[in-house]
């Protein structure tokens, strides 16, 4: 921990280095104690620095043994996290040679070198390799590295570094060696390497060049039986990327390595991908059908990696979207090309922007609020953001809208042709996409569009539109603005690609001729909104049309379409474009909670126009169950309180549930039938078909549960009950068990009992098992009863804080995913996250940081909640021993 407060990181201050490092040989001695490092580089003189420059290597947490460079001592001194070189040899090339220890077992941040299961691992971005051996550790210093690992043999059967294995052997005293060779340069963050007992599941692949390729999947023993989707997902990344992108494996070997301790969802390593055991193990007994979909997600963002952050990576951290917004769009449209059917595709993208409205829109109007490419930063690991990542991604998407698919493609083969091999901007990147489609809407607003990248916040779009009878015109008028964010109080006018249709009030899709045009050309368009407000008027319409805007949620925007209920259930009914019929329903429901929102009573009777159209939803043949499944979902309490200028939590509680209640209790019969109509009898497959089926089967199951609960009815709790006690599968299981704990059926204590007996110690499962009682829903009479569990939870046998999944699993989801639960008149919340936030600050900065942001939206928050919020902030600020990553969280949350 350095203790010293850290100064800003500004992106104007990027200079070169006044250093390369061409190649890297590194010699591992390891040992959980006392691992020691030696390290040979060959250093270059940047021609185009500033002569004379000292050479300033990066190092935190280590021991320096030795420095020689061109094997004579060279004099040298520390400063805070830096080895500083003065008078390095005055030539143009030399070589560095250091011996240094780390300690891996007392590595509890997860960053560097650390043990896990009796394991050593790695994980070096963003500046982790420093905690391993002294380095350049930037992005854009790339050395071809060769690794030598020795360890133990029998406690570390298995070592793996980066690229190919050159040579292996035994050791005196029981140990052994592996040398690994890796032929393309990289930046220090991509290295890894990994000592373990491990088995692997294996397949050889040939690509479309007739190449073969050995892919690996290396868990601990006895997990092998749950990689197969792994591995499945891997190969279907290989041959994704090929036919989509034209973008090959570049390996002979590629390698992913499980850990249960790891801070994130898993690390793009070269070759030797590095990941979280929960985006890895699944099988039908243990994971659910959304674990599925996020391995097959998390498999293929890494997998892309390889190409988007890899081959070409980025020239400094602020470019970090560079690599992670594209990879992130890039394995989104992976997803929905893997769910196939148009309606299977819709789903996936609904349910992406229900990520990025619950996660990234609360954090663009928040203190921690910044450009997909931000300015400055105090610890790069807090920017490791849901703007950075989904936000980055939507950038890219529109940026593939502007130029269509082809277009797109030809962009990126381009930025491969001029890029490969470096370290680039995200100017690179959108020059690239923009000069291969000279003219298009891109190219020809490239500076503005590129405020995306620079301008904070989420803007909105208002639509208005006039239907004229006489001239039997529809003219719609769409205006931008923007809030102001910390430190941009104006914004430009942005880029807005508007994909767009008409419909009829009887629901036909209307020809589109815009004035000037000769004649109608398809239902469909994308308008270009460059100004604060531009009207387009469209020709030959006959009666007042229902304008279906935004589809597909073109724009990272908050729409304000100024249509009411007549017209959004037109939308719900007939809209050709699946996401918009999501989101009128959505808005449906939002508009009842938030009229009901400012009084004090219940949520009035729900109107039979709104429960007709969630019926005929329910009930259409023509649509599928997960898309049924999405709309019958009322909008989360989150995205509810994003809506209102001062959020009081319970209330937003309360009326959702009681919308809940409703819903459950007047389509008492359509839940009936969607339970019997969805129950899947073939044998478990966690694809698009089987898991809407059973997200809507299990959503009647929760409403089902939910009305008898309230009713004193048994037969619904009891059967939740049997599902927990008898499921082929966890997804059922699961889902079950949390119909009984949100239901608030006194049936839950048992099933938790039971649950907990079936994960038999199982982590992923136990995970799950401590989740679902930090989200309860809290009961409306009499609530306050989630903090308790949760605290005794903490001294649970099976609770630990090291570890990140765990942590995330019982702190995390109260915190951060339960508002009526942390939010609470007598600020007991407030204290649990004080006090959590501080303990886990010794243990893990990084992971602190996360949980400490659950406060992000205090200000908005009404009284008594808002000043408790403070005082626990502030408390927590004052602490006098503080990480960089929390001092950085918690003083933008005070700020003014
Ligand atoms: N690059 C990783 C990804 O998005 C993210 C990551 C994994 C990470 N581990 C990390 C970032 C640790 C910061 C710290 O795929
Ligand atoms: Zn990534």
């Amino acid at each position: 921990m350095r203790e010293a407060a850290a100064s800003a990181i500004r992106r104007e201050d990027y200079a070169a280095p006044a250093f390369w490092i061409r190649t890297v040989e590194l010699t591992f001695d390891l040992d959980p104690a006392k691992t020691i490092v030696a390290s040979k580089l060959a250093i270059e003189r940047n021609p185009q620095a500033a002569p004379g420059q000292a050479l300033v290597l990066h190092g935190e947490d280590l021991t320096l043994l030795r420095c020689l460079a061109d094997g004579e001592s060279v004099s040298f001194r520390h400063e805070e996290g830096l080895l500083v070189i003065d008078h390095p040899p005055e030539k143009d090339a030399f070589t560095l040679e250091i011996r240094n220890t780390c300690a891996p077992e007392k590595n509890t941040q997860l960053s560097g070198l650390y043990t896990s299961t009796g394991g050593l691992f790695t994980q070096c971005e963003a500046e982790g390799f420093r905690r391993i051996t002294y380095f350049l550790d930037r992005p854009d210093v790339m050395a071809v590295f060769s690794v030598t690992l020795r360890a133990d043999k029998a406690k570390y059967p298995v070592l793996l570094s980066n690229g190919n294995l050159v040579e292996q052997g035994s050791l005196d005293n029981g140990r052994h060696f592996a040398k690994w060779h890796d032929p393309f340069p990289k930046p220090s963050y991509l290295f890894a390497l990994v000592a373990a007992d491990l088995v692997c599941r294996e397949q050889k692949i040939v690509s479309r060049s007739g190449k073969e390729h050995l892919l690996q999947v290396y868990v601990r023993r006895g997990d092998l039986d749950k990689t197969e989707h792994a591995m499945a997902s891997l190969i279907a990344s290989v041959a994704w990327d090929e036919a989509r992108f034209g973008l090959p494996l570049d390996l002979d070997r590629f390698m992913i390595v499980a850990v249960s301790d790891f801070n994130m969802g898993a690390m793009e390593n070269k070759g030797l991908n590095v990941f979280n055991t929960k985006y890895v193990l699944a099988s039908p007994a243990t994971a659910t059908d959304g674990d599925f979909a996020g391995i097959e997600s998390v498999v293929g963002h890494e997998y892309f990696h390889n190409w988007t952050g890899n081959r070409i990576t980025c020239r400094d951290w602020f470019q970090l979207s560079l690599k992670e917004g594209l990879t992130v769009y890039r394995d989104q449209e992976f997803s929905m090309d893997m769910a196939g059917s148009p309606s299977a595709r819709a789903v996936k993208r609904i349910d992406d922007v229900r990520g990025l409205r619950a996660v990234q829109f609360p954090e663009d109007a928040g203190p921690m609020a910044h450009p997909v490419r931000p300015d400055r930063y105090q610890e790069i690991n807090n920017f490791y953001t849901a703007t950075v990542y989904e936000k980055g991604a939507e950038v890219v998407r529109m940026m593939a809208t502007l130029v269509g698919r082809e277009g797109f493609r030809r962009g990126m083969d381009l930025y491969f042709e001029r890029h490969d091999g470096q370290a680039v901007t995200c100017d690179d990147f959108a020059q690239a996409i923009a000069d291969a489609n000279p003219g298009s809407a891109l190219a020809v607003n490239l500076a503005q569009f590129k405020h995306w990248y620079a301008q904070a916040g989420t803007p909105r779009l208002t639509a208005r539109g006039s239907h004229d009878v006489t001239t039997r015109r529809f003219t719609l008028t769409l205006t931008q603005s923007a809030l102001p964010s910390p430190g941009q109080p104006d914004k430009q006018p942005c880029v807005m690609p508007v994909v767009m249709g008409l419909i009829s009030t009887d629901g036909r899709a209307l020809p589109l001729r815009l004035a000037g045009e000769e004649a109608a050309h398809g239902t469909e368009r994308t308008l270009v909104l460059t100004q604060p407000e531009e009207s387009f008027v469209f020709e030959d319409i006959d009666d007042a049309p229902v304008p279906s805007l935004l589809r597909g949620f073109s724009a990272p925007v908050v729409l304000d379409s100024g249509l009411y209920d007549g017209a959004l259930i037109t939308l719900l009914r007939h809209d050709h474009d699946a996401f918009n019929r999501w989101e009128a329903g959505q808005r449906l429901a939002l508009n009842r909670l938030l009229a009901a929102l400012p009084g004090t009573g219940e949520l009035p009777a729900l109107d039979d126009a709104y429960i007709d159209a969630m019926r005929a939803v329910l009930r259409d043949p023509a649509l599928d169950p997960a898309f049924k499944e999405l709309v019958l979902t009322p909008p989360g309490e989150g995205y509810v309180a994003e809506q209102c200028a001062e959020v009081d939590p319970q209330r937003i509680h309360r009326l959702r549930e009681e919308m809940r209640q409703q819903l459950a209790a007047r389509l008492h019969a359509d839940w009936l039938w969607a339970w019997e109509a969805h129950q899947v009898r073939e044998g478990y497959r966690p694809d698009a078909v089987q898991s809407g089926k059973r997200a809507l089967a299990n959503l009647a199951l929760t409403m089902l549960v939910l009305d008898a609960v309230a009713k004193g009815d048994p037969v619904w709790p009891g059967r939740a009950y049997q599902r927990v006690k008898d499921a082929g599968q966890m997804t059922d299981r699961h889902a079950a068990l949390k119909a009984l704990i949100d239901g608030h059926s006194p049936l839950a204590q048992g099933a938790l009992a039971h649950f907990h007996g079936v994960a038999a110690g199982d982590d992923l499962v136990l995970d799950k098992w401590f989740a679902a009682q930090a989200q309860a829903a809290e009961p409306l009479d009499g609530g306050g009863v989630v903090l308790g569990r949760v605290k005794a939870l903490l001294k649970h046998p099976d609770f630990s804080m090291k570890n990140p999944n765990r942590l995330r699993s019982l702190v995390g989801s109260f915190c951060r995913e339960n508002p009526a639960a942390f939010h609470r008149a007598d600020a007991a919340g407030y204290v649990f996250w004080a006090d959590r936030v501080l303990e886990l600050d010794a243990i893990n900065p990084q992971i602190a940081a996360r949980i400490a942001r659950a406060m992000d939206r205090w200000r908005v928050l009404a009284e008594p909640y808002r000043s408790a919020a403070r005082e626990a902030l502030a408390r927590v600020a004052g602490s006098a021993k503080l990480s960089d990553d929390v001092r950085e969280i918690v003083s933008k949350a005070l700020e003014d």
